[in-house]
């Protein structure tokens, strides 16, 4: 239970990581936000939590939206009268699109859900855990955020972002008792799509990266990677890139 007293908010928490992530956290004794932009997959995470004996409260939220971010840390303060946990784990991809055949619409949607969504969350949850003196943000990249071939441009360059404003959360807020690191998985096998239909090419390219991938993760060995940075475990790790890809950026 290493996680009890804490209240969490997760992104991106009606399927895949986040849902294994809202579901490890209650299991701890958070008290768990369960937020996505798909009503009914929140409201089944959230009986999932209950149904165990967990404490969790959904909303629904489109993280590409500034006021619906807003509203939705909020409603987790307001709710449980705290946050002490920011999980910012809802992401898509991008077709594997080379920059030069990008078109603006996928760039900008990309780069508003992966990157814009966890600024303006994190801007909006910082000011509740100034205020209380602590606060542990978690952002979930990926090994496209620290390598060059493992999704298109837009998915790269988003990830590759992430890192950079949690590093500036960390040395920023670190002297009032917040931490802030990023989890990059490597492949894991949840259903997340490609956002239509993959360019050729950069599929062909992952592929072959791929044949030297050892295996695919089970969620649920992310959620344990993000249970240690968000619980008092990773107590002196802050700005961290804690990259969980058994090894494929290795290669
Ligand atoms: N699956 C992988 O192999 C992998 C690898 C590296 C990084 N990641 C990252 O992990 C995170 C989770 O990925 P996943 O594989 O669990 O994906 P997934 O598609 O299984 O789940 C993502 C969830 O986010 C929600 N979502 C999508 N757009 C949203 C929006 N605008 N606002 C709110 N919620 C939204 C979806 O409804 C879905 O429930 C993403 O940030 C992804 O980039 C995944």
């Amino acid at each position: 239970m290493r996680l009890v007293g804490k209240v969490a908010l997760i992104t991106g928490a009606g399927a895949g990581i986040g849902r294994e992530i809202a579901l490890r956290f209650a299991a701890e004794g958070a008290r768990v936000v369960v937020s996505d932009i798909a009503g009914e997959k929140v409201s089944q995470v959230v009986q999932q939590i209950t149904a165990a004996g967990g404490t969790a409260a959904g909303i629904v939220a489109d993280v590409a939206r500034e006021d619906e971010v807003n509203r939705m840390v909020d409603a987790a303060v307001e709710t449980y009268g705290r946050l002490d946990v920011l999980v910012n784990n809802a992401g898509v991809v991008d077709r594997i699109m080379p920059a030069g055949e990008m078109e603006t619409e996928l760039w900008r949607r990309v780069l508003t859900i992966n990157l814009d969504g966890p600024f303006y969350a994190c801007r909006r949850a910082l000011g509740t855990m100034v205020k209380q003196g602590s606060g542990v943000i978690v952002n979930v990249s990926s090994v496209a955020g620290v390598t060059g071939g493992r999704g298109g441009a837009a998915y790269t360059a988003s990830k590759h972002g992430l890192i950079g404003l949690s590093k500036s959360i960390a040395q920023f807020y670190g002297s009032k008792g917040i931490r802030c690191n990023v989890l990059c998985p490597g492949a894991v096998g949840t259903g997340i799509s490609l956002g239509g239909p993959p360019h050729e090419e950069g599929l062909q390219r992952l592929m072959k990266i791929n044949e030297l991938n050892p295996r695919v993760a089970a969620p649920s060995e992310i959620a344990e990677v993000a249970l240690f940075l968000a619980s008092d475990a990773s107590s002196f790790v802050t700005g961290a890139t804690l990259v969980a890809d058994g090894g494929w950026t290795v290669l």
